[in-house]
């Protein structure tokens, strides 16, 4: 794959943020085990095909889902590379059909005939909810059904847990309602060169699709911002430029559901509920990593957190859900802003007046506080599988099994997280 080369990152402490750098080549080069490659000018570089699937073969990629047809999840599986584990982490409706077990048909032949694993699992089944309980997160479970929360941020945090069983080093999420399964391809592809160019245990990719196609008056239009994402995207920027002095329109990916992690980042990131996970990322970051807050101790010069911002050239073809949806997660977006400590007076004032404005909120009330989970590294993982294999009947495995875990300690890197509970697992064949 070829990308053009970014420079100019902004920075937030440790946090680095790449400006757009778009794909150049889909497939951009032939075998070879070079990271990257200076090309000609220096303005792209390429990564090689075995680098590309030396990291696909250490990720799992996660699709979350909630009532998708299943010609569209089929789908998405089909774009997935071959040597990624599949997470299905799903809240779909289970009567009167029960739309889950469709769900799991077709992911299991799906793994027969393409050869290879997945995992899956149902977030509102009660035993799914006992072992998020068991292992040390009871704030996730919804007392009165006994599973997970609803939402996408809670279904991003248990995949989370079930990729760090797998002993895998790198998770990306891809979105059950995309109808392109190339698009799906292009995405996991972008996540291994990206993480391959980031070139650090802490890193990020996420991804800014082309476009978003709608039907205008009979014809296609391609709509180059989504309406969320522009909204998000302002605020975010306006602070940085209150950090740095500088205006910089270099945040594109606020909302991006489409996005990749290193595992040693991601467990230590505390990570939010619903529609607000992706901005909030963004915030923790900035928290965790950004040396700006009092209580904070100094983030080590060696810690660098690379985020890179890469734009596909395929557009983003998925379901529009209406109105409504786009203004939730726009608020939801402020709302997790709007209560970070990082976030200066000046620029709450701003974000009030504007929920003001959008009728989200009247003078004098406050944004809603979002819910915050603890890192998914400070989680026993060991008690996570034991309840989740003898009571979640929604867990399924295909193709092979994940043993029983072994404790791994990971050196906390700053702010008294401390992750000696992390566990590792070794998967069968
Ligand atoms: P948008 O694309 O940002 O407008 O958001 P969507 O509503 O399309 O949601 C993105 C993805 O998350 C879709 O694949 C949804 O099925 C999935 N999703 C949304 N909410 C939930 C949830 O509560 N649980 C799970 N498991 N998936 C969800
Ligand atoms: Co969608």
């Amino acid at each position: 794959m070829r990308l053009e080369y970014s420079y100019r990152t902004e920075r937030f402490g440790a946090v680095r943020i790449s400006p757009l750098q778009r794909v150049v080549e889909i497939d951009g080069s032939a075998a070879d085990n070079e990271v990257e490659r200076v090309q000609g000018d220096g303005s792209t570089r390429v990564v090689g095909r075995d680098t590309l699937r030396g990291i696909e073969r250490d990720m799992v990629i996660v699709v979350p889902c909630m009532n998708e047809p299943r010609r569209v999840i089929e789908g998405v599986l089909a774009g997935i590379p071959h040597d990624c584990l599949i997470v299905l982490v799903s809240n779909s409706d289970r009567t009167p059909v029960d739309r889950y077990d469709i769900e799991l048909r077709s992911l299991e032949e799906y793994c027969r005939l393409a050869n290879r694993p997945a995992l899956a699992v149902h977030q509102r089944d009660p035993g799914v909810g006992a072992a998020m309980k068991a292992a040390g997160m009871p704030e996730i479970v919804d007392e009165s059904e006994g599973g997970v929360r609803r939402g996408k941020g809670e279904a991003m945090i248990l995949a989370m847990a079930l990729a760090a069983m797998s002993g895998r080093r790198y998770i990306g999420y891809v979105d059950a309602d995309n109808y392109v399964p190339g698009s799906v391809h292009e995405y996991c592809k972008v996540y291994a060169a990206g993480l391959a160019l980031a070139d650090s245990p802490y890193s990020m990719v996420r991804i800014a699709w082309d476009s978003k196609p709608k039907v205008r008056d009979g014809r296609l239009f391609f709509s180059k911002r989504g309406r969320t994402s522009e909204v998000t995207n302002d605020f975010l920027n306006r602070l940085l430029a209150e950090y740095s002095g500088f205006g910089t329109d270099a945040i594109v990916t606020g909302n991006a559901g489409e996005h990749a992690l290193s595992l040693e980042l991601g467990l230590r990131m505390r990570m939010a509920g619903g529609f607000a996970v992706e901005p909030f990322q963004f915030v923790e970051l900035f928290e965790q990593f950004g040396g700006v807050l009092p209580d904070a101790s100094p983030v080590p010069p060696e810690v660098g957190v690379p985020m890179l911002q890469i734009g596909t050239c395929n557009p983003h073809f998925h379901d529009n859900k209406g109105d409504e949806h786009v203004q939730s997660m726009r608020f939801q977006a402020l709302n997790v802003l709007y209560h970070s400590p990082v976030c200066p007076p000046s620029l709450r004032t701003e974000i009030l007046d504007f929920l003001i404005l959008q009728g989200a909120l009247e003078p004098g009330q406050e944004p809603l506080r979002e819910r915050v989970y603890p890192p998914v590294g400070t989680l026993a993982l060991d008690r996570l599988y034991d309840v989740l294999a003898g009571e979640a009947t929604s867990f399924r495995q295909f193709g092979h099994k994940v043993t029983a875990v072994t404790p791994r300690t990971v050196v906390p890197i700053e702010r008294g997280v401390v992750h000696d509970t992390v566990r590792e697992t070794s998967v069968l064949a």
